[in-house]
């Protein structure tokens, strides 16, 4: 079935130890796409995983992978997350001079392009870019670290985002400090995919992260702008 808003469990926040039991919870848990955060220690102050660790997670669920590269430069690594199994990959407008380019090797790859904004760039840096991307990331947090608070500040940028998007079938995402208690106002500000990481992963089990996801998604829905609907769902279709 399709449904509206996307859930995307960030496996940041995923016991390392035993990734592999962790996404095949939060796969049965009800998430509907793997957030995988690539972090390169330059582009932001942290060190996760690269494209070694995706391709050996890949097996594990047939959910879309939803990989985030937190990286610069980045495109001599596209490829190694196209042929890792990624089925969406964002990259951040910030990362280089060549964002075109960067999302033009992503679409040629056979990949789903997304591009990401920092909390202190503005939309106008992906204006001439929107006819190249099925996916656009709103960071909520600066990008770098899972647990951090959710900043108000970007709910107006969502709202613009979600205005220039127009008809066109390209999702909007929002991924920093999402909780059960601001889905919906991210929700109504225009957004239709949450990541979220530290808000799934509380408790022990399957059963904790399907109540974790269930409370996000149902916040979600309640704020959801109506009119958005028709072209989330064409995009999801796609990727399904
Ligand atoms: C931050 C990452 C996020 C982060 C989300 O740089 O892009 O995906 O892990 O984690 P929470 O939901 O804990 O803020
Ligand atoms: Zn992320």
């Amino acid at each position: 079935m399709t449904r509206d808003i996307v859930i995307a469990p960030s496996i940041l926040a995923a016991n390392f130890a035993k990734l592999g039991e962790e996404i095949a919870a939060i796969d049965a848990a009800g998430a509907d796409w793997i957030h995988c955060d690539v972090m390169d220690g330059h582009f932001v102050p942290n060190i996760s995983f690269g494209a070694d660790i995706i391709k050996a997670i890949r097996p594990i669920t047939r959910k879309a992978f939803d990989v985030h590269l937190m990286i610069a430069p980045v495109d001599p690594y596209i490829e190694a997350f196209a042929k890792a199994g990624a089925d969406i990959i964002t990259v951040h407008a910030e990362a280089g001079p060549h964002l075109d380019r960067s999302l033009q090797a992503i679409g040629a790859l056979g990949k789903k392009a997304g591009v990401s904004l920092c909390p202190a760039t503005p939309e106008t840096a992906i204006e001439h870019v929107l006819d190249r991307v099925d996916l656009i990331l709103v960071m909520t947090v600066n990008p770098g670290f899972g647990g951090q608070s959710f900043l108000d500040s970007q709910i107006g940028k969502i709202r613009r985002i979600r205005s220039m998007i127009g008809g066109r079938p390209i999702r909007l995402e929002v991924d920093g400090g999402i909780t059960r208690d601001n889905a919906a106002a991210v929700a109504a500000a225009g957004a239709d995919t949450l990541v979220a990481g530290s808000a799934v992963f509380r408790g022990n089990d399957s059963a904790d992260y399907a109540r974790n996801i269930g409370a996000i998604r149902l916040a979600a829905e309640a704020g959801r702008v109506p009119n958005s609907a028709p072209p989330a769902r064409a995009v999801e279709t796609a990727l399904r």
